[in-house]
């Protein structure tokens, strides 16, 4: 098997790169370092360049025999998105068409999708299955949920067959150190909470004490990264069995609030965590929670890292060792 990953130098794409090669896939990973680093580059083959560029895709489409195509390319700072919205149509929605148009050209026709709880904007049922209308309430969750739409109209019109998989808060990294969550600027709660525990910040703001929810600070579903690679793992394997296209929820179905969250870093860490508590952060849902029952019956998928303590620790040994 071998698998264009885009945006291999990222975050998740990093970490999907490593569970491929594992797996015995073979890798190449398409980036342009916008976002990502070149040192998390560490599996598989690597191709500097843009997925915006149909030259280069051609190239790269006509040098290699692509199974499938995992897409990790996005834009991802929701606030961001609302105050800049064009890059987000640009790259997110406009580059990623490109690339669909490039695969079909060259008859790939196996597409993973990163996607993304935010395509439910405020969900108006928790736990979220898929049967849950999508209502994005901001640019990124938009430009994310038109491609999924783009991908529906690309199935149906040129056998494009696709899976998108529905991230919740991926956190946690490499549980061998090797890689781990780096973006810059970061503004994930887990790595500044964790940058709090290390000193490299001196405190974790907390945005919003008067949602309702128990303690009055907002519920995420946290998925380890790992169980998001193992998950695109078992996506491209369904499709390429000609199991066909799906979209799924991923998370591990339990909440826990930001109060919460820094409460189980203080106990991982063993060291003190100092708090300022600050208005609500435009555009954050109460609660959002994945039912991720669809992943786990038809792809087979079983979160193994789904307790919040084991992603805090991985990403806690990764903050610590931080190398880049
Ligand atoms: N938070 C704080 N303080 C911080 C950072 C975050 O209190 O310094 C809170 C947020 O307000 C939110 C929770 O912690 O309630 C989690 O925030 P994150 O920024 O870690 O993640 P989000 O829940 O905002 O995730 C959203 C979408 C994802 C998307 C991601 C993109 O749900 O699908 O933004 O960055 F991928």
């Amino acid at each position: 098997m071998k698998i264009l990953v885009v945006g291999g130098a990222g975050y998740i794409g990093s970490h999907m790169a490593k569970t491929l090669v594992g797996a015995g896939v073979s890798v190449v990973v398409l980036d342009d370092f916008s976002t990502g680093y070149r040192q998390a580059v560490r599996y598989g083959d690597l191709v500097e360049g843009s997925f915006a560029d149909r030259a280069l895709l051609d190239k790269l489409f006509t040098d290699h025999q692509f199974d499938a195509v995992m897409h990790f390319a996005s834009f991802i700072q929701v606030g961001e998105s609302v105050r800049d919205p064009a890059p987000y149509y640009r790259n997110n929605v406009a580059n990623t068409q490109v690339l669909l148009d490039a695969m079909l050209a060259h008859g790939i026709k196996r597409f993973v999708f990163s996607s993304t709880a935010a395509i439910f904007g405020e969900p108006t049922r928790i736990p979220i299955d898929e049967s849950l209308p999508s209502a994005p309430i901001n640019p990124y969750g938009r430009s994310k949920w038109m491609v999924e739409q783009i991908l529906a109209d690309y199935e149906s019109a040129y056998g494009l067959e696709s899976v998108c998989l529905r991230y919740f808060n991926a956190a946690g990294a490499d549980p061998e150190g090797e890689l781990g969550e780096r973006h810059d600027p970061e503004t994930h709660l887990i790595p500044l909470v964790l940058q709090a525990a290390s000193g490299r910040r001196q405190a974790i703001s907390v945005f919003g004490t008067d949602y309702d929810t128990p303690d009055g600070t907002c519920i995420r579903d946290y998925i380890h990264v790992n169980d998001l690679s193992a998950a695109h793992l078992l996506a491209v394997k369904r499709l390429l069995a000609g199991q066909g296209s799906g979209r799924y929820n991923l998370g591990n179905g339990g909440g826990f609030s930001v109060n919460e969250v820094i409460e189980t870093a203080r106990q991982v860490t063993g060291r003190p965590i100092e708090v300022r508590f600050e208005p609500r952060r435009d555009g954050d849902p109460a609660r959002l929670v994945a039912d991720s029952r669809k992943a786990r019956e038809e792809l087979g998928w079983t979160p193994m890292f789904a307790d919040l303590k084991t992603i805090i620790a991985n990403a806690w040994a990764w903050e610590q060792n931080y190398p880049w």
